[in-house]
C-alpha cells in the first residue's frame, strides 16, 4: 500500500484540481521492495479499479517482470502522476456525426509539479534496490531533459534525483542522495511500434544482470 502521509495527499489532489486530470490512484507495493516502477500517469482502467498498471500496458509489463523474474508482490508501482491526464478528441463518422473522446495524454510540467511531493516522498521512504523508469516522462520527472530515453534505455545511471526544493515558489532541486536508476521504454509504446520489442528485452537481460550483480537473485 502506499506510504504517502494523507496531509501530503491533500496537498497534491487540491494542486492538481486546475487541470484536466481525472481520479487518484495511489501508488501500491512494499517497502524494500527489489524495484520501483515509475511510470506516466495511470489510465481509464487504474482509475476505475484504483490498482497501477491493472489495464493494457500493465499486461505487457507483467510479461516483462515476469521474463526478469520479479513478482509483482516485489514492486511498488507509481508514476509522475497519480491522476488520469486527458484530452477531448472529436472525431467526425461517416454519416457526419462527431463522435466525441476523452483520450489520455501525457502530463505536462505543471501537472507533475502538482504531484511531485508524492513521488519525492516514495522515493525517500520505499528505498528500492533500483528504480526502473518508463518511457521519456518517469525518466525526465527525475534527471530532467539532460537525458532521453531512445539515447538511455538498458542503461544503469546512478545519479541524484530531481525533486522539489521549495513548494510554494515552484522550484525543483536534487535530492542529497543518489539512486540506481535504469530507464526503459513504457509497455504502450509496442502498442504503436512492435520492432521496439527487440530492445525492450535486451533491456531486460541487462536488468537482470544488475539484479544478479546486486545479490537479489
Ligand atoms: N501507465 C502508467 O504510468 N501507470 C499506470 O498505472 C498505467 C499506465
Amino acid at each position: 500500500m502506499t506510504v504517502v502521509p494523507e496531509e501530503i495527499l491533500t496537498i497534491c489532489r487540491k494542486r492538481m484540481e486546475p487541470f484536466d486530470c481525472e481520479g487518484f490512484v495511489n501508488g501500491r507495493g512494499p517497502l524494500d521492495p527489489i524495484l520501483m516502477i515509475v511510470g506516466e500517469a495511470p489510465g481509464e482502467t487504474e482509475i476505475h479499479n484504483g490498482i497501477p498498471f491493472s489495464g493494457r500496458a500493465g499486461k505487457v509489463l507483467d510479461e516483462w517482470f515476469r521474463y526478469v523474474g520479479v513478482g509483482r508482490e516485489d514492486i511498488y508501482f507509481t508514476s509522475a502522476v497519480r491522476s488520469r491526464p486527458f484530452k477531448r478528441v472529436d472525431k467526425k463518422r461517416k454519416d457526419g456525426r462527431v463522435e466525441r473522446k476523452w483520450v489520455n495524454r501525457a502530463p505536462n510540467m505543471k501537472e507533475q509539479f502538482a504531484h511531485a511531493a508524492i513521488l519525492d516522498y516514495e522515493l525517500a521512504h520505499v528505498r528500492p534496490k533500483q528504480v526502473v523508469t518508463l518511457g521519456n516522462i518517469g525518466l525526465q520527472r527525475l534527471v530532467g531533459r539532460k537525458y532521453s530515453i531512445s539515447s538511455v534505455h538498458g542503461t544503469s545511471i546512478r545519479t541524484k534525483l530531481k525533486c522539489l526544493k521549495d513548494y510554494e515558489r515552484r522550484e525543483w532541486g536534487e535530492t542529497e542522495g543518489e539512486y540506481s536508476l535504469f530507464p526503459t521504454f513504457h509497455p504502450a509504446s509496442i502498442f504503436y511500434n512492435r520492432s521496439l520489442e527487440k530492445d525492450i528485452y535486451r533491456d531486460l537481460d541487462k536488468l537482470r544482470q544488475i539484479l544478479s550483480d546486486k545479490g537479489v537473485f
